[in-house]
């Protein structure tokens, strides 16, 4: 087993979280893997830790006893850095930091073969960046591994300038046979994952910050609506902002501040704060016993009498609204123009509320707006916006008729685009950049932000499923709206909007 290893020796450099898990995989794959870390203790503790595991797979009944034998007997700990020698690769995963990477990579350049692969783990700093003092640059690649290695099944193989392409191929078989999924990446900030990841708890945040609704809905609305496993403020609570707020700053500036990926005041301060999430007890929600606090939801409000409804002509959806509405037992009104007691429904994309009731020559304090961005059926909760002349009875007669089958519904402020559209739209246009970018195939855009994300969908694929044009039509509402180039659409949108984005071909 051992020869057809594309690395047989692999060395490790950096016995933190994310060194150890390496080990494991690289151990498991069939390697002699030798662990280093400066620190004298760190690299036993690391081996302890990393046995503790496969003992743990083996109760189980997951891995035998002769395999646990066998990995703990590949897994040894290195004290000084020359017993690297003979490493055919040497994986780096130590402090984020340029200067110190640097450094050790031109020391570690000396000590191994001309043969071997020198990577780095880095998430944060330039591949070509770190490669850039060696005197073989073309064996240094980037190997992106994620938290927790041995469960996050995808490894970004990223090339530097220099990068010869045999390595980066020799890398993504190496990582198949650890059982990983391998997507090549330029040397780009970010690189795929974390690119593609500023749309999601970027724009939430802004969601947040105009007031447009509380955090916890946001996270409700996302999960009911698009099917996230988690909500952007249960996701930052869970990464924690001393992580992820850096992460946003580092990628906005070295994008030289494009503005789709421009971070928020809210974690800032909640960083200075101390507030930054679970493992401090407090982040957007307070724990207790490791458990999210949160407030129930308000329950609909009982209305007696529900007005008749009027439905606008240009409603994203109107005749799935229609139908809805049917199904749940309104009374609908089908004249040109609402009759004076009528609730007055709009379903813009990117517009907001107010406008719509402008442009329409609605009655604003009539007029509710719904998000039919996605299908009803699709979907475990509606959501509604009001405007700021809204009456309350139309508001509460809008929430009651919707509640009526039991499906939960929530009540925003006006925004252009509501929460689903303006978070959506900015996952695919950020995606869709990616591909103008050309930083990786759209294939493996879509395998990256699955596996390392986990979004029900990748990108593209989501962008197709609620409608490539409906989402350019809500990037380019939203621009009119906000007037801020964030939601300025990807040239790559643009073109695709027509056609589908996950169409691959071309770009194979
Ligand atoms: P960590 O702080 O858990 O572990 C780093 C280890 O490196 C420590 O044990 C430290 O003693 C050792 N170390 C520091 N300088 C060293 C040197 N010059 N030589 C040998 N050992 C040295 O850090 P973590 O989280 O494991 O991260 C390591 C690298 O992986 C960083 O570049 C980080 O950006 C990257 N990364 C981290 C992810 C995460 O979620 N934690 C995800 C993906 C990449």
């Amino acid at each position: 087993m051992q020869t057809s290893l594309t690395f047989p020796t692999v060395g490790i450099i950096g016995a933190g979280a994310m060194g150890r898990g390496i080990a494991q995989i690289a151990a498991q794959a069939g390697s002699q893997v030798l662990l280093f870390d400066t620190q004298p203790e760190a690299g036993a503790k690391a081996q302890a830790a990393i046995a503790a595991q496969w003992d743990k797979l083996q109760d189980k009944g997951r891995l035998s006893a002769e395999a646990v034998a066998g990995h703990k007997a590949r897994l040894q700990v290195a004290t000084a850095l020359p017993e690297l020698a003979d490493c055919d690769l040497v994986v780096e995963a130590i402090v984020e930091r340029l200067d110190v990477k640097q450094r050790l990579f031109a020391e570690l350049e000396a000590i191994v073969q001309p043969s071997a692969v020198l990577v780095t783990n880095t998430s944060s700093l330039s591949v070509t960046a770190i490669a850039a003092g060696l005197k073989q640059p073309q064996r240094f690649a980037g190997y992106h591994f994620f938290n927790p290695v041995p469960l996050m099944k995808v490894v970004e193989v990223i090339a530097g300038l220099k990068t010869d392409a045999a390595v980066c191929a020799r890398l993504a078989d190496y990582a198949r046979q650890m059982g990983h999924t391998p997507v090549q990446a330029q040397d780009t900030p970010g690189f795929i994952v974390n690119h593609a990841g500023r749309g999601y708890g970027t724009e939430a945040l802004r969601i947040v910050s105009e007031g447009v609704a509380d955090f916890a809905t946001v996270d409700r609305i996302l999960r009911d609506q698009v099917g996230f496993k988690l909500g952007p403020f249960e996701l930052f609570d869970l990464t924690a902002l001393d992580v992820s707020h850096p992460v946003m700053e580092s990628i906005y500036q070295q994008y030289y501040q494009e503005p789709r990926y421009r971070p928020s005041v809210i974690t800032a301060q909640r960083l200075a704060g101390g507030v930054v999430g679970k493992k401090a007890g407090e982040g957007f929600y307070r724990y207790v016993d490791g458990a999210a606090q949160v407030a129930a939801e308000p329950p609909a409000p009982q209305v007696e009498a529900l007005p008749p409804v009027w439905v606008s002509p240009r409603a994203a959806r109107r005749a799935e609204l229609l139908q809805l509405l049917k199904d749940l037992g309104a009374s609908i009104e089908t004249g040109a123009s609402p009759s004076p007691v009528a609730l007055t429904l709009v379903a813009p994309l990117g517009f907001d509320v107010t406008t719509v009731a402008v442009v329409e020559r609605l009655d604003p304090a009539r007029t509710v707006g719904i998000d039919m961005l996605i299908d009803d059926a699709a979907t475990k909760r509606r959501v509604l916006a009001t405007n700021p002349a809204t009456r309350a009875d139309m508001r509460d007669a809008a929430h009651a008729l919707f509640a009526r089958d039991g499906k939960p519904v929530s009540v925003i402020r006006d925004s252009g685009g509501f929460v689903t559209q303006r978070v959506v739209a900015a996952i695919v246009n950020i995606a869709a950049d990616i591909c103008q970018q050309r930083v990786c195939s759209p294939k493996d855009l879509e395998t990256a932000v699955t596996l390392g994300l986990g979004y029900p969908l990748g990108p593209l694929a989501m962008g197709d499923r609620w409608g490539p044009t409906n989402v350019l039509e809500v990037l380019f509402n939203l621009q009119t709206v906000y007037g801020d180039p964030r939601y300025r659409p990807s040239p790559w949108l643009r073109r695709r909007g027509a056609i589908g984005l996950s169409l691959m071909h071309e770009e194979e």
